[in-house]
């Protein structure tokens, strides 16, 4: 973008390569995923937190693509590798990119760049998520949001270490929300904590909101209980819950979760989820459809 607005401000800009440096990776870009902070970012919300950005903004926080290029001192990647991304602050959407190694890892066995972008940005916040939260095999945990990227993860990671999950769901929704592997589903909706406390009278244990209902969700939380939210919700003091606000910077230089994400996917406990590819140039029209909602599985860019 040259100027912040509606979908319409994205275009195509040129900019210059950038030097690489040691611990880098320089990545050819095949495929850059659309997350939904994509569109906050085009709209100019983000402005207070990097004031010293200038134009051209380039959204983007998920990339995939060709090792064309490694700085020293990385070896975990060779050129010609298909790797994936996280792309911290943003500047997915663009041809090329110099990275920081440890936000790069190979693409899962056997899957195109297309699919393996729609991974490490969402994947590693929920770890994130579930690390901050720490329950023990047995706990119970709920996930609001599970028909989405970020609670899809959720769901899945939290099954792959031993959590009972209730997860939420819109009817047309509880079939995808079970086949990600969550044993109870209900409802959603904004009385979905008293669908959970139904379920779970001394409430559960944690709570991953993706949905982003914030204050609506505590209620289904026992008291010493834990929630992560993921759009800067902190807690309201009125309840002995923990909340933790969890940001993917955080964890975006952790190549050894970037890489389990990965044995994930080619184990098939991490499926991943693209709904559609949009050539780059047609970015406006993919944050036009992923702004009219109801979108399951990623929209990816592809260069
Ligand atoms: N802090 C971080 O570092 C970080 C990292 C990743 C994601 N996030 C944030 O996490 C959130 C989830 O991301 P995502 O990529 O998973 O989004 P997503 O794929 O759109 O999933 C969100 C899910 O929540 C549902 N939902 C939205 N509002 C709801 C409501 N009021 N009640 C019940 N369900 C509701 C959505 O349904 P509909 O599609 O039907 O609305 C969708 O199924 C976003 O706000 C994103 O920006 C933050």
């Amino acid at each position: 973008m040259t100027e912040f607005g509606g979908p319409e401000a994205l275009h195509i800009v040129d900019v210059p390569p950038q030097p690489l440096s040691p611990g880098h990776v320089r990545l050819r870009v095949r495929a850059a995923a659309i997350n939904p902070t994509d569109t906050q970012y085009r709209a100019g919300a983000y402005t207070a937190y990097y004031p010293d950005e200038t134009a051209p903004w380039i959204p983007g926080m998920d990339a995939a693509g060709d090792v064309v290029d490694v700085g020293e001192g990385v070896d975990h990647l060779a050129v010609g590798d298909l790797a994936m991304a996280v792309v911290v602050p943003h500047g997915a959407y663009c041809e090329e990119l110099v990275l920081p190694g440890a936000s790069v890892v190979k693409a899962p066995a056997g899957v195109d760049a297309v699919a393996a972008s729609t991974l490490p940005m969402n994947g590693l916040t929920a770890r994130l998520a579930l690390n901050r939260m720490s329950l023990r095999p047995g706990q119970v945990l709920a996930v609001t949001g599970a028909a989405g990227a970020f609670g899809g993860y959720v769901v899945q990671l939290a099954k792959t270490e031993g959590l009972t999950v209730i997860a939420d769901a819109a009817e047309s929704d509880e079939e995808l929300v079970r086949s990600l592997g969550a044993d109870i589903v209900v409802r959603r909706g904004d009385d979905v904590a008293d669908r959970i406390r139904a379920e779970f009278p001394d409430g559960v244990d944690g709570l991953a909101d993706g949905s982003v209902q914030g204050p609506l969700v505590l209620p289904a939380v026992k008291d010493g209980g834990a929630v992560s939210t993921v759009r800067g919700y902190a807690g309201d003091e009125q309840r002995s819950v923990r909340v933790f606000p969890c940001l993917v910077r955080e964890i975006s230089q952790d190549r050894a979760a970037l890489d389990r994400l990965r044995h994930l996917a080619e184990d098939g406990a991490v499926t991943l989820r693209v709904a559609q590819t949009f050539p780059a140039e047609q970015a406006s029209d993919a944050h036009r459809m992923l702004e009219r909602g109801g979108i399951r599985g990623r929209l990816v860019l592809t260069f």
